[in-house]
């Protein structure tokens, strides 16, 4: 049972924000929403138009706001877009200088009025912005973490499922790393329910090996292909959003590859943040678990960790 009090607030009230903002209202996850945004009619248009359905639902409040005091006392403050999206044919990193700025000074005023709130970030290149945030905020490092890959990972269930005509449920199989082009499957310790993958039946016309590298670059290219047609993406985002806040304010523990900093066991030093599995509850980050890699994934997360540890190292030299 959610908490009479329970308060989740986004900044960021563009397209993804309101997306986020709209699914905790149609999802029920909270009781109370705060929708910020530094131009206030911006965040008043996308309340009032989320407004609208709430009597056709479980009653919850929204309200806009360009203050960040409005942000006080929440469970947990979305950060959404720090500033600049990615232009056609950019990567995600590429919107980095931009955004870096954006979030320090935003966790600054977090750390002001919500200093005890959990952190979730999803702006572009989350990994590196949630270093960042980790870097500049005064709350525990438990309490600020990205989505990370957990679209990534939803994205390969899918697809998977489908292939394999089994619920995506009873797909354990994870994407680690970077959230973008460096990201990769761990094929070694993926399950379908309690098989391991490389045991589970293949449908006929198909090998293992042809659905491994199909969907690991399907996966990788989502984001994009999706980019492509429509400008952003934000539907599957904003429900990766709504299931952290469940976790979180239900405390269900339950596992999700977030962007946290590196446990030094992965052999990839404890510096680099990127998307590594994590028990998520009441605390945030409550533990972070080891998925165990044959030698060609470590190469991947060493590969990927560089990439990471490179941009920010760029953006503080
Ligand atoms: C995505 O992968 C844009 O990072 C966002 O959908």
């Amino acid at each position: 049972m959610i908490s009479k009090t329970s308060k989740v607030g986004i900044i960021g009230a563009g397209n993804v924000g309101a997306d986020v903002a709209n699914a905790l209202v149609l999802l029920g996850r909270c009781v109370r929403v705060v929708l910020f945004d530094r131009t206030l009619s911006k965040a008043e248009g996308q309340v009032w138009d989320i407004e609208d359905s709430i009597p056709l639902l479980k009653e919850m409040e929204i309200i806009p706001s360009n203050q960040y005091e409005d942000l006080a006392d929440s469970d947990i403050i979305i950060i959404v877009t720090a500033g600049v999206q990615p232009k056609l044919g950019q990567t995600r990193l590429d919107t980095l200088s931009d955004n870096a700025e954006i979030i320090r000074s935003t966790i600054k005023e977090l750390d002001r009025v919500a200093p005890n709130s959990i952190v979730i970030i999803i702006s572009n290149p989350v990994d590196v912005l949630t270093r960042i945030a980790q870097a500049t905020s005064t709350r525990a490092e438990n309490l600020i973490f990205g989505s990370g890959t957990v679209l990534d990972t939803a994205r390969l269930r899918y697809q998977l499922g489908k292939q394999l005509n089994v619920a995506k449920q009873d797909i354990h199989a994870y994407v680690i790393g970077e959230h973008g082009d460096s990201q990769f499957v761990v094929w070694s310790s993926a399950f379908i329910g309690g098989i391991l993958l490389t045991e589970f039946p293949i449908p006929q016309g198909a090998t293992l090996e042809q659905i491994q590298q199909e969907y690991a670059q399907l996966t990788r290219k989502r984001g994009y292909n999706i980019f492509e047609r429509k400008g952003y993406t934000s539907y599957g985002i904003s429900t990766v959003v709504c299931q952290l806040v469940d976790t979180i304010l239900r405390d269900e523990k339950q596992i999700f590859p977030v962007s946290t900093r590196a446990d030094s066991n992965y052999g990839v030093g404890s510096e680099v943040v990127l998307g590594l599995p994590c028990i998520i509850g009441s605390t945030g980050i409550e533990r972070q678990l080891l998925l165990s890699r044959n030698a060609l994934e470590q190469r991947l997360l060493e590969e990927s960790a560089n990439k990471l540890n490179e941009a920010y190292n760029f953006l503080h030299n």
